[in-house]
């Protein structure tokens, strides 16, 4: 398949996705007025540039959880009103993300820590002697948690990426799964999940994405895109309360140990123990996230409201802006897996000659008042092959990047301040 092909196939689908209407501004954030100390002693407005490790909270979001703190109280075991109400809240919350992600109505929607609580708990309900096959290029959330897994190198192109998958599947016996990143949190690109989908299922594969930076970005459509099971975190979706997500097929699920043994996951214990077979109570035993739940849906619900259209419109401006900036400043040079043109989110990583990723990040953050991250984003293997390293040391100043991302309440001066810190650095 050429990578037209497997191209030709996203945008068709990306453009039905991103064509909600817009009928709400886009929300505010908390803390967009924050001020922060820079040297000589000075209060400088914070450039907030790190949104891919963790976003800000959203109004609604915080407004949501202030509203649910009231009648706060347990859920799934009390009488009483307020439980009855929190109760409801809380699989309000799930229905929620179900639609958010354009979930099937018998998908499994179980609300976890993060992304990589989400991962880890799949990878314990794979039916015995699945094996995985992951790129090299993913953060250790997916990369890691495998007992079994085929390990693929960073694909030169897209279509590479769709090619190796196939030929990796074809060479498996047995229960198999592709693991892929949506949006890749070191360089931002967007991966070809619709024809990986399409790869995995001739094979009688299943497909995994982590979406962890592609829902805060662009709409998802697990059933338009064909895919069995997502994972996300409701921290870097401008819910910043503790709670995250794992989306899909109920079969592996309902029959996978179940993740925490404790209250709520039984149905009776005596001498036998009777787990839930429903994947959701059989995995969230004990006392829940609530709020964290309650939060994460409020986000999806402000972002739908907002519409995609505005959302991407915006980011897609800031993030031309700031990779044209990027690219006028000699000795800056930006990491990319696909090349320029590669459609891609808000986020953007970066060496500068002369200096390690820790002094960028420290002269942005106490000169200039500029958060950023530095280091190798939790994909070690990926960012030392995008800077040509063959197996260098962990987060050793030398072989790693400094990373600028994007979201909702970053401002256009905020994307300058950071290019003309960058141009006052180079030119010292
Ligand atoms: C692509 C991707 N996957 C997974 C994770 C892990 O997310 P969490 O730390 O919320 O588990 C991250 C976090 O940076 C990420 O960027």
């Amino acid at each position: 398949m050429s990578t037209l092909t497997i191209f030709s196939s996203v945008p068709a689908r990306a453009a039905e996705a991103v064509a909600a209407t817009t009928s709400r501004p886009i929300p505010a954030v908390l803390g967009a007025d924050l001020e922060v100390p820079v040297k000589g002693g000075r209060l400088v407005g914070y450039a907030n540039l790190d949104y891919a490790a963790s976003a800000p909270c959203l109004e609604p979001v915080s407004a949501a959880v202030t509203a649910a703190l009231p009648a706060y109280s347990s859920v799934h075991r009390g009488a009483g009103y307020a439980s009855q109400l929190t109760t409801a809240r809380y699989e309000q919350a799930r229905h929620t993300v179900r639609a958010f992600v354009g979930a099937r109505p018998d998908d499994a929607v179980i609300f976890t820590r993060n992304t990589t609580d989400a991962t880890n708990l799949l990878a314990r309900c794979l039916p015995s002697d699945t094996t995985t096959v992951v790129f090299d290029t993913e953060h250790h959330a997916s990369l890691l948690p495998w007992q079994k897994s085929v390990r693929l190198a960073p694909p030169a192109f897209p279509g590479e990426a769709v090619r190796a998958a196939d030929e990796a599947l074809a060479g498996i016996d047995g229960p198999k799964l592709l693991v892929v990143t949506a949006a890749s949190n070191v360089t931002g690109e967007l991966w070809p999940i619709a024809a990986l989908a399409h790869v995995a299922h001739r094979h009688g594969a299943r497909i995994l994405v982590d979406a962890a930076q592609l829902v805060p970005h662009r709409r998802l459509n697990l059933t338009a895109l064909d895919l069995d099971y997502v994972a996300f975190s409701g921290h870097k979706l401008y819910a910043p309360f503790g709670a995250g997500v794992l989306v899909g097929r109920r079969d592996w699920l309902a029959e996978g140990e179940p993740y925490l043994k404790g209250g709520g996951a039984v149905r009776s214990v005596g001498d036998d123990t009777e787990w839930h077979d429903d994947p959701e109570p059989r995995h969230e035993a004990g006392t829940p996230n609530v709020l964290g739940a309650i939060a994460l849906a409020a986000a999806c619900d402000a972002l739908t409201a907002t519409g995609w259209t505005a959302l991407v419109r915006e980011e897609e401006r800031l993030i031309a802006r700031l990779r044209s900036g990027l690219a006028s400043i000699e000795g800056v040079r930006e990491l990319s897996l696909w090349g320029d043109d590669h459609p891609r989110v808000g986020i953007v990583s970066f060496t500068v000659d002369g200096y390690s990723a820790r002094e960028v990040a420290e002269v942005l953050s106490g000169e200039y008042g500029i958060g950023v991250r530095d280091g190798k984003f939790c994909a070690h293997p990926f960012v030392r092959h995008l800077l040509g390293e063959a197996d260098g040391g962990c987060e050793d100043g030398t072989a790693s990047a400094v990373r600028a991302s994007i979201g909702i309440g970053t401002t256009q001066e905020h994307v300058d301040r950071l290019v003309e810190a960058l141009r006052e650095l180079v030119g010292r």
